[in-house]
This record gives C-alpha cells, structure tokens and sequence, in this order.
C-alpha cells in the first residue's frame, strides 16, 4: 500500500507562476487594505472594488500555468497516496494534475450565492458581473473564504493530515489560522518537511526538515530525497 504524503501548500507555490504571494513585498495586498477586499465587511462597503479585485486574480489565473513544483508534487502520485490542501484559491495543482486537492479558502474559478454559501458555480469565464444570480436571486461573489468566515474544508484537512506519513509544507507563512495549526495534527512519526526561501524564525519544530528553497528547487531535492529513500 502506498504510503500517505499530504502536503499544505500556500501562496509561495504558485510565486514562480507568476502570481504574487500575500505577504511577501510587492505582494497582493500591496495597495489593498486585506479588510477592504477579503471581508464581509468589504464586501458590503464596495461590492464593486471586491468583485472587480477577483476578477482581475480570476484573469490573471486562467494565464497562469504550473510549474515545476506543481508538476512534481503531481508526479509524486505515482508512488504515494497524494493529498493536497491548498490554501490558495488558483486551480495551478489541478492543472498539473494533482488529483486530491482540497481548496481551504475557496477557488477563483468558481461564484457562491452571497445569501446561501451551500450554493457554488463553475464560472466558465473570468468575470462575475453586477446582476449575475445565484438560483435564490441574489448576487452572485466570489467562492473565497474571507476574513471572518468559516473554514467548511477544515474537518477534512484536520483528517488528511493526522493521517499522514510525510507532510509537505510549501510556500506559506503560516501566519493564517486555522490552516496554520494543521501541523499540529501532524502525526509525531511522520516525516515533516517545509519548503520556503525564507526562514520561518525560531517558531520552527525541530524535527521538521526545513529546505531553504524556492519551491522549484526544493521540491527537486525532496523528490530526489523521497524516492531515494524504501518508504
Ligand atoms: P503568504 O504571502 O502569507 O506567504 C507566502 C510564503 O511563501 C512566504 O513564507 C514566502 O517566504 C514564501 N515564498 C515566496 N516565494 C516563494 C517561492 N518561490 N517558493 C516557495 N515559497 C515562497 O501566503 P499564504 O501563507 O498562502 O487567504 O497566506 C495564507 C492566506 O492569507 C491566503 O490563503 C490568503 C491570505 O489572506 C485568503 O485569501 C482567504
């Protein structure tokens, strides 16, 4: 039987695609108060600046393509039971052909009634216009966990992870809760890796291995790393 890798990733991943991370500088929010765009509060302040805002990240995703980190992770399947929980709301993992990928906070490419969260579209196009409805005649919003909002995924990571044999951590500051304490259901015997250019300081645990890479490279190293190993 294989054995269980799951992996949480962040924005960092998706950085050598082209799409900005949240915190990084030059980042995201830069220009953008987060409240004022991944809120309820926002969201009923400037439903224009909002919707426009995903609009703009839900155009830009559909040009972006995977890259080598996507692709190895996706390659990965062949020899362990793959699952990942992505904290980023762009569909570069299914692209790459990730086949268990859990969205924590929501996806670019889908609308959400904004009076029935249950209700969720496949946007074939980049751009939810003033007037699009859900079935229950209110305006359509972006599927994007705001600030606030709850977590539904988080059960099912909470699962993934206390299963796991290794876990992958890659390209997150693990500054957001409560996908940041995911580690913390991490098995003590499985074997923990993170992948980030930038240290995370001393909050670290010590039996994580830390590869301080872009996740590009680090992802090269680890896959060298894991399938040089008899797991
Ligand atoms: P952040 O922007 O907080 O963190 C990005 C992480 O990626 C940082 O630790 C960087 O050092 C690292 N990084 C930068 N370039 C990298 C590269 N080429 N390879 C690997 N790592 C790299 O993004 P997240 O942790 O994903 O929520 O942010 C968590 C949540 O905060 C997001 O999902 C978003 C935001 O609010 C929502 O939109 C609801």
């Amino acid at each position: 039987m294989k054995k269980k890798l799951v992996v949480l990733s962040g924005a960092g991943i998706s950085a050598e695609s082209g799409i900005k991370t949240f915190r990084d500088s030059g980042g995201l929010w830069e220009g953008h108060d987060v409240m004022e765009v991944a809120s309820p509060e926002g969201w009923r302040r400037n439903q224009d600046l909002v919707q426009d805002f995903y609009n703009q990240r839900r155009k830009q995703a559909k040009e972006c393509q995977p890259n080598e980190a996507h692709l190895k992770l996706a390659s990965l399947e062949n020899f362990f039971d793959v699952s990942i929980i992505t904290q980023n709301v762009d569909d570069l993992h299914e692209k790459a052909g990730s086949t268990k990928v859990i969205h924590l906070h929501g996806e670019l490419s889908k609308a959400q009634s904004s009076i029935d969260p249950k209700l969720i579209y496949n946007l074939d196009h980049w751009e939810i216009k003033k007037g699009d409805k859900c079935e229950k005649g209110s305006q359509l919003r972006p599927f994007i966990v705001w600030f606030g909002e709850a977590v539904p995924k988080m059960d099912e990571a909470i699962q993934l992870a206390m299963q796991a044999d290794i876990f992958i951590v890659v390209g997150t500051s693990m500054q957001v809760y409560p996908a940041a304490g995911l580690l913390d259901y991490v098995p003590k015997q499985a074997l923990t890796f993170l992948i980030d250019p930038n240290s995370p300081g001393s909050g670290l645990r010590r039996d994580i291995v830390y590869i301080q890479k872009k996740a590009t490279e680090g992802m090269k190293d680890l896959e060298e790393l894991l399938l040089g190993q008899n797991f």
